[in-house]
């Protein structure tokens, strides 16, 4: 019998951010349907990208699908990769959430079928009644949730409002995400670093040391293995569950690296320090970085809390 419950007794992300919910009497539940309505957008998208119909991945990233679907009563403004200006919800139909999004990270790995992902930040505009650009250019320190979605071998979405972080893991024959990995943690110390080595002509002293310690350890420490996919969600997915780091560092010809803040760097390093780990810029807490322009850019260092502190102290002995 005992078994026969469990099996009935699911816990879909559906039912678990609802019960979320219900630690804040207050809320008229906006954020709950903001959020099912993004997890109905990556279902969307799973389902395209597992049929592989490239005609049909074209279609995604156009105006019908993301905008579309996803302007209910609740969005405010919506900040994507692949759309150059900030989107306002008309004001009649406007709610008091920004979205910012990466509809299909890792994009250029669609063709050879290796993980791609969705990537998702929630802000609050700062005054309903005075909405501006400015709300969408917070700190990371200001996101109410993040999450990605990874269409990999099992379509697995990772999600935190801010009380830890939970994964969830699409059951095709339901439609419903099954929570699979409750409330993750990554390791304090992991043994693999991931890193684009192709850029270490160009990179900096620090980073360059840090790497050359992974490969090289002089504390007689067994070397770290190498990772890199070149998803960033299949690569931080690898990370917050194996522990290790993950880098994207500054080089000579980015000298703000690759990744971008608002939809990459907050809602990845967000999901990191939630789950027990750091993030950081070479600089500073990526959290704290206050970006001036939607698409801006910046290195990043995230990962197992005692890695990153590695890097830091390699960082401050550079100043
Ligand atoms: P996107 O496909 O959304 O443009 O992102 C690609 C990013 C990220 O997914 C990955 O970590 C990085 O590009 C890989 O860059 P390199 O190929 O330069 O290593
Ligand atoms: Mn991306
Ligand atoms: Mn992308
Ligand atoms: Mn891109």
């Amino acid at each position: 019998h005992q078994a026969e419950t469990n099996r009935t007794d699911l816990m879909t992300i559906t039912r678990f951010v609802l019960n979320e919910q219900s630690k804040y009497p207050e809320s008229r539940g906006d954020f709950t349907i903001l959020l099912n309505n993004i997890v109905v957008g990556c279902k969307f998208i799973c389902s395209a990208v597992s049929k592989a119909g490239l005609a049909k991945l074209i279609g995604l990233a156009g105006e019908t699908n993301v905008q579309g679907e996803e302007q209910k009563k609740l969005d405010c403004i919506l900040v994507s990769e692949e759309v150059e200006e900030a989107i306002f919800v008309p004001p009649s139909n406007r709610g008091k959430y920004i979205v910012v999004f990466d509809p299909l990270d890792g994009s250029s790995n669609i063709d050879c079928g290796v993980s791609i992902g969705t990537i998702f930040g929630i802000y609050m505009v700062k005054n309903e009644a005075k909405v501006s650009l400015e709300d969408a250019l917070q700190p990371g320190n200001q996101m109410l949730a993040a999450g990605y979605c990874m269409y990999g071998s099992s379509c697995t979405l990772v999600l935190s409002t801010g009380n830890g972080v939970n994964g969830f893991t699409l059951d095709p024959s339901l439609g419903e995400f099954i929570l699979t990995h409750p409330n993750i943690k990554i390791p304090r110390k992991g043994k693999i670093y991931s890193v684009n080595e192709g850029n270490a002509n160009n990179w900096d002293e620090p980073t360059t040391k840090y790497v050359q310690k992974c490969k090289f350890p002089q504390d007689g420490s067994p070397a770290k293995s190498l990772r890199y996919i070149g998803s960033m969600v299949a690569d931080v997915h690898r990370t917050l569950l194996y522990g290790g780091i993950f880098m994207y560092p500054a080089d000579v010809k980015s000298p703000n690296g690759k990744l971008r803040i608002l939809y990459e760097v907050f809602p990845m390093s967000y999901l990191m320090e939630q789950a027990g780990g750091q993030a950081f810029t070479g600089k500073q807490r990526a959290l704290d970085l206050v970006p001036r322009k939607l698409h801006e850019r910046s290195p990043i260092f995230l990962g197992s809390y005692d890695d990153i502190e590695q890097i830091k102290e390699l960082y401050a002995s550079s100043k």
